[in-house]
């Protein structure tokens, strides 16, 4: 069954934003190409896999945690950022399903996360003005004549690089490495690096207390697939759309489309117009899609958004991931919660604390406070709670390293130490450490909430 009156081009026809200048377009189109004769990096069958999760979140029987890097890099490619990466998504489903008593669907911001809509489309530093970084998809980071330059071969690294990325983390979450008795591995060098490490030590304890005791039962522990693997899904916002129908595939299976460059794409704040070429390309594939919804989101505009990407209203289909800011959530999202409720609508309501909370530091550096982030979780969940809502999950700026982006948390990170280990190709994120704090504190309010 295809959509009607798309293809896998019908986007090209539409206004469209955020898009990098290409001097050579015989250069993209070969690219493009190309790309489309490549192997597709995600299956039709892993995505259909994602939406049932995403399902169960949008009912209150799972949360989301969708998190990585605001722009992922050429250079910072290596297995140990990876493997740090995949361990703390690891320990903060942990804590989250402790506490939530839910099962957490893990989705990263990965694997495809190269490219960047900016507020500017160029870039000045004394009398130079160059175009801006649009991510490493697109040109270089260094403020330089030439790398500021839209390249179509860094399409290709990118695919290169995601189908590394997710072939790793494919290992790691299939080959013992999530499975619940290497637990206590996964703290061993995060403890001593770690405020949170202290605190994960005790949760591990616990659930080896609880696997004790299902083991006493003589419940076949190695049998059980949950405890041995984790499932683990990819997602990045379908900012170029060229890279994105390139690596489209028709699943004879079902009889739809997939976009298999990720599991989940979602759709940014500034790119969510329903008249424009991200969501006319994105109605017709059949993935789970997320969308950016800001404080400048109407309930007109949500609404058409929604008919127009989930027309048959697929659970799990829709991730509405709210952004507002800590101090404007519980003014601007409760009347778009109601609004989609009354409408019928089934959707996964996600808090995005990050990009609502963004500051510029005394000393020049963006920068975000621990406080305000959680300060938007904790308004989000009473949003919800008021509404009588599912606060169905959080979507993170985050990393496994131990950098000095956003400020505060239990390490009381410090404008004076933003410049010591300030890493980020885009935004700030939290370092593993303020991820896992976080991911603790919510657990706790999703306690609280139940009443447990
Ligand atoms: C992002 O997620 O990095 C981003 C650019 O978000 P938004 O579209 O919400 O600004
Ligand atoms: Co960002």
């Amino acid at each position: 069954m295809t959509t009607k009156n798309w293809n896998t081009d019908s986007w090209r026809e539409f206004p469209i934003k955020q898009q990098p200048v290409y001097k050579d377009l015989e250069h993209l189109k070969n690219v493009e190409r190309t790309l489309a004769s490549f192997p597709p990096l995600a299956s039709a069958s892993e995505i259909r896999a994602l939406k049932g999760e995403l399902a169960d979140a949008a009912f209150g029987k799972a949360f989301l945690l969708q998190g990585g890097d605001c722009a992922e890099s050429f250079a910072e490619f290596n297995e140990k950022n990876l493997r740090d990466f995949f361990r703390v998504m690891l320990q903060m489903t942990m804590a989250l399903m402790y506490g939530a008593g839910r099962p957490v669907v893990k989705v990263g911001r990965i694997a495809g996360q190269f490219s960047k809509p900016r507020s500017d489309n160029m870039e000045k530093i004394g009398d130079t003005e160059l175009p801006s970084y649009r991510g490493d998809m697109v040109n270089s980071m260094e403020f330089e004549e030439q790398g500021r330059q839209a390249d179509p071969d860094r399409l290709l690294r990118a695919y290169y690089q995601g189908s590394a990325t997710l072939n790793f983390l494919r290992t790691l979450a299939r080959g013992g490495y999530a499975s619940l008795k290497q637990i206590n591995r996964w703290n061993m060098e995060f403890i001593n690096s770690s405020s949170q490490g202290k605190r994960f030590e005790e949760l591990v304890a616990r659930i080896n207390e609880c696997l004790d005791f299902i083991q006493a039962c003589r419940l076949p522990l190695d049998d059980v697939e949950e405890f041995a693997e984790a499932s683990f899904f990819t997602s990045h916002e379908a900012l170029l759309l060229g890279y994105e129908s390139a690596l489209t595939r028709f699943d004879p299976f079902d009889e739809k489309w997939y976009a298999c460059a990720a599991h989940m794409l979602w759709i940014g704040d500034r790119t969510r117009s329903p008249d424009e070429a991200h969501v006319e390309f994105l109605r017709g594939v059949a993935n789970p899609i997320g969308c950016k919804v800001g404080p400048s989101s109407t309930v007109d505009g949500l609404l058409k958004v929604i008919d127009t990407l989930n027309p048959e209203n697929e659970p799990g289909r829709l991730t509405l991931i709210s952004r507002m800011g800590a101090g404007k959530v519980g003014d601007l999202l409760p009347p778009l919660v109601r609004a989609v409720k009354d409408a019928g609508k089934t959707v996964v309501w996600a808090c995005d604390p990050m990009h609502g909370n963004t500051i510029k530091s005394p000393n020049g550096y963006k920068t975000r406070k621990f406080t305000d982030i959680l300060a938007e979780v904790r308004n989000f969940f009473e949003v919800h709670k008021a509404e009588g809502t599912v606060a169905g999950g959080v979507h993170f700026e985050m990393t496994g390293q131990d950098v000095t982006e956003c400020l505060g948390g239990a390490q009381a990170i410090s404008e004076l130490n933003l410049s010591d280990r300030y890493h980020t190709h885009c935004d700030p994120r939290l370092n593993a450490s303020q991820s896992l704090e976080l991911a603790f504190l919510i657990a706790e309010t999703i306690k609280k909430q139940k009443g447990r």
